[in-house]
């Protein structure tokens, strides 16, 4: 049977490595503080955002709450963007996705500035990821890569295949599994013999949104299998993009959802807000 891959547990670990650090740090005068910017009030971005703020409070981190109604204007958001930018005491800013249809994601994102963008979603920083620059890394992939490691396994010289082409989670995805010496292939919705190029991972990363679209069909004997996806079925449960007992018989590891890559998207926020960019 696979190993399973404990997201929660490992994203404990981190969280408790953060507090521990967050400590040192105020012992030493120091504090970090995490403005969390939410439009509307989507219960999905709802949930994210309170276990955002739940997990800054837990390590020690301060955070600021801003709420802003559905019919917050582009400019409005602009410019409560750029007080945050310019505020000593704030060394991190998140816009909660998605944005309601009339603002500019790319504007909005645009407008953080860099150094505090601890999503890692800004242009300077994506750039810096894809020439090995130190800078913010998108919080789901680099979660994906601490599993692999905190579960001992190697991704040198591993064919590692990325379902998913997204700027948060697909394209960030393919450039740290670069960066670790994987040999890297990323499949989307135009990719010819999806099948035939997913068995031939060693390493499999299912971020494509559709639920359970991944069957044991689609892996390699003794692969590993990590599910970004998450959805909910018609019972209200969460699945993600692989069926899960499908695919555990043949994986050497594996991630369920929920308890897998989930909970480290935050941990690694957590982390980016404490640490800042590691080089
Ligand atoms: N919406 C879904 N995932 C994310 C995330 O990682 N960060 C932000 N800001 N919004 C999201």
């Amino acid at each position: 049977m696979a190993q399973l891959i404990d997201g929660k547990k490992i994203a404990q670990e981190i969280k408790d490595e953060l507090k521990e650090r967050m400590t040192r740090l105020k012992a030493a005068g120091e504090s970090r503080r995490l403005a969390v910017i939410q439009v509307g009030s989507d219960p999905a971005s709802t949930v994210y955002v309170n276990n955002k703020k739940k997990a800054c409070e837990y390590i020690g981190i301060d955070s600021l709450s801003y709420e802003q109604p559905e019919e917050t204007t582009q400019e409005e958001l602009l410019e409560l963007i750029g007080e945050l930018n310019a505020r000593r005491d704030v060394n991190g800013i998140l816009v909660q996705l998605p944005v309601p249809g009339h603002i500019d994601e790319e504007k909005i994102l645009l407008a953080i500035d860099p150094g505090k963008d601890v999503d890692g979603f800004h242009p300077v920083n994506v750039g810096n990821l894809s020439i090995g620059r130190p800078g913010y890394v998108s919080c789901t992939p680099a979660g994906v890569i601490q599993l692999l490691k905190r579960s001992g396994i190697t991704i040198e010289g591993k064919e590692c295949v990325v379902l998913g082409r997204s700027n948060i989670v697909g394209k960030p995805m393919a450039m740290l599994l670069l960066q670790e010496n994987g040999t890297v292939t990323v499949c989307h919705s135009r990719t010819k013999n999806l099948k035939e190029i997913a068995r031939r991972a060693d390493i499999l990363v299912a971020a494509i949104g559709r639920p359970k679209f991944i069957d044991e069909s689609f892996v390699k004997e003794g692969a590993v299998v990590i599910d970004v996806g998450i959805h909910r079925n018609a019972d209200n449960k969460l699945c993600g993009d692989v069926d899960f007992e499908r695919v555990a018989p043949h994986c050497s590891a594996i991630t369920p959802v929920p308890g897998g890559v989930g909970p480290m998207t935050i941990a690694m926020l957590m982390s980016n807000c404490v640490n800042g960019v590691l080089s």
